[in-house]
């Protein structure tokens, strides 16, 4: 038996059985929402919230290696919040540069890659070339891939794909009928990454907003009340331990996924 994954490729009734059997996700990826309301209930400024925030990236980040995650992905900044206050922008621009200086040596320690997705060409020239050296230094380290999603947008994500093929029909480099959803796939980001298995939102509301659309489209969904800055070790493994009791159905029936589950 195959099926067609969400990717357009075959899956193997192997690779079938293993997605279903999965009880702690290769993939996960993070809606760190929650910030500012953690800073203002406090009495404090937004920022104050952005900067603990940060405290429970370091922290989710040793969580998924300990759990032996292979991939977290966490969103950092999306395409839509350009709109907040000028200040708040900067104030997040320049806490991603400190950030990014200050931890990239403790990441490369632990053998974390470092990938940043999204559309980095609207930052400065000094985050991006900041950005570039943290992904030269980290690109062989193999224990665990750490997305960082900054100025990403799940529509921009595809729309980056599509447009690269669009050029190669355009080029007569290829022909309109091989722009499928594999040749989309392979220009994603993380397209060498498994698909999403688990997608967390923090922060009490219940929406993707523009997060990863098209590699979470299998994603199970958990969402949390939990505010971002205290989305804790114990608040991340009992997100996983919801993810390990879901049963994945990937469009089958129950009846059959548990046969599959039977099966070595
Ligand atoms: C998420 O927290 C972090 C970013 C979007 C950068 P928010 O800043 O959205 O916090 P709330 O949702 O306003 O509380
Ligand atoms: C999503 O949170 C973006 C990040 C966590 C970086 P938002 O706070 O921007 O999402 P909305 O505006 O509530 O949908
Ligand atoms: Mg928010």
């Amino acid at each position: 038996m195959s099926i067609d994954s969400q990717s357009g490729s075959e899956l193997s009734a192997e690779a079938l059985a293993e997605l279903v059997k999965l009880s702690t996700p290769k993939h996960v990826a993070i809606i760190m929402d929650g910030n500012g309301r953690w800073a203002q209930a406090q009495g404090k400024p937004r920022v104050m919230g952005h900067k603990a925030g940060v405290k429970m990236v370091r922290r989710a980040v040793s969580t998924a290696r300990e759990m032996g995650i292979g991939s977290l992905t966490l969103f950092a900044f999306s395409s839509e919040n350009w709109r907040r206050p000028d200040k708040e922008v900067t104030l997040l621009m320049e806490l991603f540069f400190t950030v990014l200086q200050r931890e990239i040596k403790l990441l490369h320690k632990n053998g974390v890659r470092l990938n940043i997705i999204g559309d980095v060409s609207r930052f400065s020239q000094r985050l991006q070339k900041q950005i570039a050296a943290a992904e030269a230094k980290t690109i062989d380290n193999s224990s665990m891939t750490l997305n960082i999603a900054a100025n990403y947008g799940g529509r921009w994500d595809i729309m980056q794909a599509a447009q690269i093929l669009a050029k190669k029909v355009e080029s007569g480099e290829m022909n309109s009928s091989q722009f499928t959803e594999q040749a989309l796939n392979a220009h994603l980001s993380m397209q060498n990454q498994p698909e999403v298995d688990l997608m967390i939102r923090t922060g009490g509301d219940y929406r993707i907003s523009n997060f990863i659309l098209w590699q979470a489209a299998y994603a199970e969904l958990v969402f949390t009340d939990t505010l971002w800055p205290d989305f804790d070790e114990c608040a991340f493994k009992q997100a996983v331990a919801t993810f390990a009791s879901r049963q994945r159905r990937f469009g089958l029936t129950g009846c059959q996924i548990e046969s599959l589950k039977k099966t070595t």
